[in-house]
């Protein structure tokens, strides 16, 4: 390694490595490319959009409640900036709130990086702020109830471990780096403060008399780790693919990783996603010795260049159980004598019940593994199964749909959680001609059989890319957040980027995808059952010279790439967040672009607006607003990220937000308008 001083990595954020080498096809390999996506990309996607909607088209959708014929959008779209703060529309307020390190439970340790412990970061609010959702107070309807008081949960994705540790002082370390080893070993504090930086937050909040909200001391308060016991539910459930000195009859499994996006359920309950977990375990065999569940999703080898995790937990100095099962090399006489299956445990959707602060959280296998970037649940209809979509935010991966076997009741309540535990997985093809299939990833099904290499549903679900591989279905240019628009029930993704790809298709229209684009479909007969669809491109993000929305290419009030995240308010508005990666951002032609940022879309005027700039280094994800719709909650992470190594050594940061000379720190940003109406209204 050039740099001594740092173990590990520098894979930037951490994504996964491309690791889908099936034969799944690029469309346009056949050499027909068709006439639609022709319209979609020239100019003609008014057209194309009424062709693919049945002419109902999006004119004819029913207006939302807020939307009773007025504009939705109303603010003054703002230029690009660079600048180290956060900017927002004329007439608007936006303060930073619970940055990582707030004391929030137990002693309330008060926020001192170069002196907490890793006990004192268990209470205090994790690092890397993302998927986010409030929960009014009144704890019985998500997105009904108070807007002055909730529980505001939201999900840390990772740490930079280069602004935790006080021995990092003067190393040389970027933003993936950690301080040196001592003989070969981590400190275990170290690796524990990481690990309880990790998770989720449950912070209860109150808006007082002066409008400013604050945190409320009590019980409701709760710091879920990578170190929290986990029930394991669904089909995975006590198989042999969970079996670990830990939990020996496979029903158990300690923390959540790599938290990103997040979903709501109906019954009101908080999902957690897994999504770049696969790095942060190591098999200490050659790469091809590995199990195809280690294999297909990247869990590192002993050839991976260091021969460590992604933070070389399992080099901790106490050798302590809670860090050598980071280790998943098998080295017992079976599986409930080591980790060989700890990594099993992981990839999966994490139910949290945010009003009951000792509940246990639990791991929905049939849901599927992979790399989920989040989840997003189509409206609950009393009687009928409940519907929710996820992306796998990996080069060439999919998107994915499960539709449960069970029918919603309301009046059971946290118990409808059970749904998520039996139904189908269905996994998308996206056709060249603006239809879809959902192809199901059932044993015994198609290919899935034992003839086809699976043994059981757990399995299938174990290894979910596999299943995905061997039914044919489409693979995406990084599929991350879904929302699903409460006027018609449409649905909407973003796809990142895709610098790998070489051959597009109708679904993923540009070789490479330097830019990203949103894809949207409306589900057969607008029934989220069906298991057919029609698609088209709702927008081909980019610069003024390569991008198209409406027909048109984006102006500077609206360009933008990489969309990530992304939420349909209650009245119909669609929040579109950018994650320019940290090494492409405010350089070459990416500069045009400026920080990351917030844009507002109407699907129905097609209009679109940059409502937002976050300062230097950071990327925009979670979004959220009260009921009322007059306050809005949104997530800075990695602030300052593109400091280098050398800069760090050196005491010099690129970005110090929220606090002029500190090092950067993720946090809540919060939203008003100064005349106190709905946020972009
Ligand atoms: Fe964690 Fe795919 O963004
Ligand atoms: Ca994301
Ligand atoms: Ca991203």
């Amino acid at each position: 390694m050039s740099n001594p001083s740092k173990l590990i990595i520098d894979n930037g954020n951490g994504d996964e490595p491309l690791s889908n080498h099936s034969g799944n096809r690029h469309f346009n390999a056949v050499l027909q490319v068709n006439l639609r996506r022709r319209q979609m990309l020239k100019g003609g996607l008014g057209a194309s959009i009424a062709a693919l909607f049945g002419g109902a088209g999006l004119a004819g959708c029913a207006s939302t409640a807020g939307n009773a014929g007025g504009r939705l959008i109303g603010f003054g779209a703002l230029p690009v900036s660079s600048a180290d703060t956060v900017v927002v529309p004329k007439g608007y307020t936006a303060r930073s709130f619970i940055p990582w390190g707030t004391p929030l439970t137990g002693n309330l340790p008060a926020f001192d990086p170069m002196k907490n412990s890793g006990a004192d970061q268990a209470n205090q609010v994790g690092s890397h702020h993302d998927g986010m959702h409030f929960f009014p107070i009144e704890g019985r309807d998500p997105y009904r109830g108070s807007s002055t008081e909730g529980l505001l949960v939201l999900n840390h994705e990772y740490v930079e471990p280069r602004y935790m540790h006080a021995r990092a002082v003067g190393q040389k370390l970027d933003r993936g780096g950690v301080p040196a080893l001592v003989n070969g070993r981590r400190p275990a504090d170290e690796c524990r403060k990481e690990i309880n930086a990790h998770g989720v937050s449950v912070v209860h909040i109150r808006r007082g008399g002066n409008g400013q909200w604050s945190v409320v001391p009590g019980r409701f308060n709760r710091r879920i780790t990578g170190a929290t016991p986990m029930d394991i539910s669904g089909p995975v459930r006590g198989t042999d693919f969970v079996r670990t000195r830990y939990s020996p009859e496979g029903a158990r499994t300690r923390g959540t990783l790599n938290n990103c996006a997040h979903g709501v359920t109906p019954w009101n309950t908080y999902m957690t996603a897994e999504e770049n977990w696969a790095g942060y375990f190591i098999n200490k065999v050659a790469a091809g010795a590995r199990t195809r569940e280690q294999s297909r999703y990247g869990v590192r080898s002993a050839d991976s260049k260091p021969a460590a995790s992604r933070y070389g937990w399992e080099l901790a100095d106490s050798g302590a159980d809670e860090f050598v099962r980071f280790e998943v090399t098998a080295k017992g006489a079976n599986p409930a004598q080591d980790y060989r299956n700890e990594a099993n445990g992981f990839g999966w959707m994490v139910e949290i019940d945010p009003f009951n602060p000792d509940s246990t959280p639990v791991k929905r296998t049939a849901l599927g593994r992979f790399a989920h970037e989040g989840v997003v649940f189509q409206a609950a209809v009393e009687g009928r199964p409940v519907v929710c979509y996820s992306g796998d935010d990996a080069i060439n991966e999919y998107i994915y749909k499960f539709v449960s076997r069970g029918v919603y009741r309301k009046a059971r309540g946290l118990a409808n959680g059970a749904l998520l535990d039996e139904g189908t997985l269905y996994v998308a093809r996206f056709n060249d001609d603006g239809t879809g299939v959902w192809l199901p990833l059932a044993f015994g099904q198609g290919p899935l059989t034992s003839s086809g290499g699976f043994s059981s549903q757990a399995d299938v679900l174990v290894n979910t890319r596999l299943a995905a591989d061997r039914v044919g279905a489409t693979r995406m240019d990084r599929p991350e957040w879904g929302a699903v628009d409460p006027g018609n029930g449409q649905v909407y993704f973003t796809l990142t980027n895709n610098s790998s790809r070489t051959v597009d298709d109708g679904a993923n229209p540009r070789a490479p995808s330097r830019w990203g684009h949103i894809i949207r479909w409306a589900e057969a007969g607008n029934d989220p059952t069906a298991t057919r669809f029609d698609w088209n491109i709702f927008l081909l993000a980019g610069p003024e010279t390569d991008s198209r929305f409406a027909g048109k290419p984006l102006n500077k009030d609206q360009m933008f790439n990489s969309p990530d995240g992304l939420w349909f308010d209650r009245d119909g508005r669609l929040w579109i967040q950018t994650d320019i990666g940290e090494s492409a951002m405010n350089r070459g032609d990416y500069a045009q672009f400026g920080n990351n940022q917030m844009l507002c879309a109407d699907p129905r005027s097609n209009e679109l607006r940059r409502f937002l700039v976050g300062p230097v280094g950071q990327e925009i994800t979670g979004v959220i607003t009260t009921p009322d719709g007059r306050t809005m909650f949104v997530n800075v992470q990695h602030p300052g990220a593109t400091t280098t190594a050398e800069e760090f050594a050196a005491g010099k940061l690129t970005g110090t937000w929220p606090e002029a000379g500190r090092y950067g720190r993720s946090a809540t940003i919060i939203i008003t308008r100064d005349d106190g109406g709905v946020i972009g209204g």
